[in-house]
């Protein structure tokens, strides 16, 4: 799978992008605080996460900008009984943050899931002061649907997430006026 958008491409890891993630993490240490990775990561934690990153239940991908990795997407906890799963996305490289590059990749994964996948439901948890990642969400009408009390803890003190979901017949409708939406933007 490649996805060729006008701010990036999403594609899949390789084993040679383990030193890029872990620099990007490294360079960028801001990041941490509002993309669930706790644990420092050396190079050889990276490709053991590659290794894993596409299976029955979990994809992530990475996403490309000038020819370098900016970031990663992808979804997880994919049921596929429910036909459900939850998106994640992190841009670590902060030069690429505010340019639409969220907006589309949020899209493209979107359409990726429900229209090649064919899931019912896509969902996202979001910390309550996130902002650009809350109106990315409801930039695509995503639903608010739940407030998890004290979910995320950062520097000792806890905030709450929100939840965000999307339903496949949603999707279809936003897909209706997903010009509009994205080439304000893009
Ligand atoms: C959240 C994230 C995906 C947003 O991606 P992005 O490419 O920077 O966002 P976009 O450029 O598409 O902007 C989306 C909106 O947020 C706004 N925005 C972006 N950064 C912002 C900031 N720091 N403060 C306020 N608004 C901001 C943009 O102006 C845009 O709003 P608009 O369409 O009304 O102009 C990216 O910043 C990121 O990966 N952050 C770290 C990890 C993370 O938070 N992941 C999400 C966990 S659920």
């Amino acid at each position: 799978m490649k996805i060729v958008g006008k701010t990036c491409t999403i594609r899949p890891l390789e084993l040679w992008d383990a030193p890029r993630l872990a620099e990007l993490k490294r360079e960028n240490p801001e990041i941490f605080e509002f993309a669930n990775h706790v644990f420092p990561k050396n190079v050889s934690d990276e490709e053991n996460w590659i290794k894993t990153s596409i299976s029955n239940t979990t994809m992530f991908w990475g996403i490309e900008s000038d020819g370098k990795l900016i970031g990663i997407t992808g979804l997880s906890g994919i049921f596929w009984v429910y036909r459900s799963a939850e998106f994640l996305i992190a841009i670590y490289d902060k030069n690429y943050q505010r340019k639409g590059i969220g907006l589309e990749v949020t899209y493209n994964i979107l359409r990726y899931a429900f229209e090649y996948l064919n899931l019912h439901r896509v969902y996202a948890r979001v910390n309550e002061n996130n902002v650009s990642m809350i109106k990315i969400l409801e930039k695509l009408q995503f639903i608010k649907e739940a407030k998890l009390r004290q979910f995320y803890r950062l520097s000792g003190k806890y905030y709450d997430a929100l939840q965000y979901s999307i339903i496949s017949n949603e999707y279809w409708r936003l897909k209706q006026n997903i010009y509009d939406i994205l080439f304000d933007k893009v």
